[in-house]
C-alpha cells in the first residue's frame, strides 16, 4: 500500500478530532464570549501534529481499535492544552504577537482579558476532561497525571518560564536545551507516549521500567528538539504569509533560541543530527517489526516544513 503523505495524514487526523472537537463545550455555553474565543483558537486552522503523533504512535505499534475513541479524547485533551499555550504565549505580555495560525490572535480578535480567560479556560476544561476519563477508568489515572504534569512547571510551563526570564541574558547550550525540552518537548512526549500507557492501563512505576515507554519517551525528546529547533530557524527564514505567524520576533525580543546560540548553520545542523537520532530509533522499532513509515513521513516533514 502506498504511504500516506503528510497532507493525508493531517486530513485524516482532522477529521478524526473534528467531532471531539465540536462537543467539548455543551451548547448552553457556547454564547459565552471566553467559550466563543476559545473555539475561534481551536479552530483557527493549527497544524494537529500532536493529536497526528497520538494516530502514529497507535499505528506503529498496532493498539487495538478498541481504545482508539479513548486515544481521540486524550489527542483534543492535549490539542486543548497546545491551543491555551499559544494563546498565552501570544499576549503582550509575553511574546506579544498578532498574528498565530494565519489569522489574528485571540487578544487582537477578543481583547487581551479574554484572551486570558480563553487560555485559563482551555487548560481548567482540559483537566476536568482528565478527571472525567480517570472516573470512568481509573486505569487511565497515571496517563491523565503525567500529561497534567507536562503542562506545568516541570514541563510547558516550566520551559516558558524560562523563556522569558531569560529574554536579554546570554544562557548556555545546556539551559537552552532544557528549557526547549521542556516548552515544546513536553507536550509532544504525551503525544507520543499517552497512547500507549493507556493501552496498558500503565501505573507510574511501570512507566519507568517498562522498555517500549522509554523507547517512545526518547523518540518524543529528539521529535520535539527538532521540532523546535526548526521553529527557531523559520522564525528567520521563513516570512508570515507561509507560516501563518509573524517571523523575526525572536531577535526582536532577544530570546535565546538554537539559531541565536549556534547561528544558522549551526542551528541546521543539529537539526540534522536530531533527524538522524529520530532515524535511528525509528529503525530500532522497525527492527521489533512495527510499521514505521508514517512516523517516517512525519520526520521528513519536521526537516522540511516551511510551516
Ligand atoms: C507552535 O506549535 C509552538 C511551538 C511549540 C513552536 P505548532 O507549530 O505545532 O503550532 P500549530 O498548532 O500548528 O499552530
Ligand atoms: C512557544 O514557543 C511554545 C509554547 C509553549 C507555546 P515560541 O514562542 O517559539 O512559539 P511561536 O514561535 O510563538 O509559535
Ligand atoms: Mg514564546
Ligand atoms: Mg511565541
Ligand atoms: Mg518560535
Amino acid at each position: 500500500m502506498a504511504r500516506d503523505d503528510i497532507g493525508t495524514l493531517s486530513e485524516k487526523t482532522e477529521a478524526w478530532i473534528l467531532p471531539e472537537l465540536n462537543s467539548i463545550f455543551d451548547c448552553d455555553d457556547r454564547d459565552d464570549i471566553t467559550v466563543k474565543a476559545a473555539l475561534y483558537s481551536l479552530f483557527a486552522g493549527g497544524k494537529r501534529l500532536r493529536p497526528m503523533m497520538m494516530r502514529l504512535t497507535s499505528d506503529m505499534l498496532g493498539l487495538p481499535s478498541s481504545i482508539d475513541a479513548d486515544v481521540r479524547y486524550f489527542a483534543v485533551t492535549l490539542e486543548m492544552l497546545h491551543t491555551y499555550s499559544l494563546i498565552h504565549d501570544d499576549l503582550p505580555a509575553l511574546d506579544n504577537d498578532e498574528l498565530r495560525r494565519g489569522k489574528p490572535t485571540c487578544h487582537m480578535e477578543y481583547g487581551e482579558g479574554i484572551a486570558v480567560l480563553a487560555g485559563d479556560l482551555l487548560l481548567n476544561k482540559a483537566m476536568e476532561r482528565l478527571f472525567c476519563i480517570c472516573e470512568k477508568e481509573p486505569g487511565y489515572i497515571f496517563a491523565s497525571s503525567a500529561m497534567a504534569e507536562n503542562a506545568g512547571v516541570k514541563g510547558m510551563l516550566g520551559g516558558q518560564s524560562i523563556d522569558i526570564a531569560s529574554e536579554d541574558k546570554e544562557i548556555s547550550l545546556e539551559l537552552l536545551t532544557m528549557l526547549q525540552e521542556k516548552k515544546t518537548g513536553a507536550f509532544i512526549e504525551a503525544a507520543v507516549v499517552t497512547p500507549y500507557y493507556i493501552s496498558r492501563k500503565m501505573t507510574r512505576e511501570e512507566s519507568k521500567s517498562d522498555k517500549t515507554a522509554s523507547e517512545l519517551r526518547n523518540l518524543a525528546a529528539h521529535i520535539g528538539l527538532a521540532f523546535q529547533i526548526k521553529d527557531d530557524i523559520l522564525d528567520v527564514t521563513s516570512n508570515s504569509e507561509i507560516l501563518g505567524k509573524s517571523t523575526g520576533k525572536d531577535a526582536r525580543d532577544s530570546k535565546a533560541t538554537f539559531v541565536t546560540l549556534l547561528g544558522l548553520e549551526g542551528a541546521q545542523k543539529r537539526l540534522e543530527d536530531e533527524i538522524l537520532s529520530i532515524r535511528r530509533i525509528l529503525a530500532g522499532f522497525a527492527g521489533e517489526g512495527f510499521d514505521t513509515s508514517d512516523y517516517e513521513t512525519l520526520t521528513d516533514f519536521l526537516y522540511n516544513r516551511e510551516k
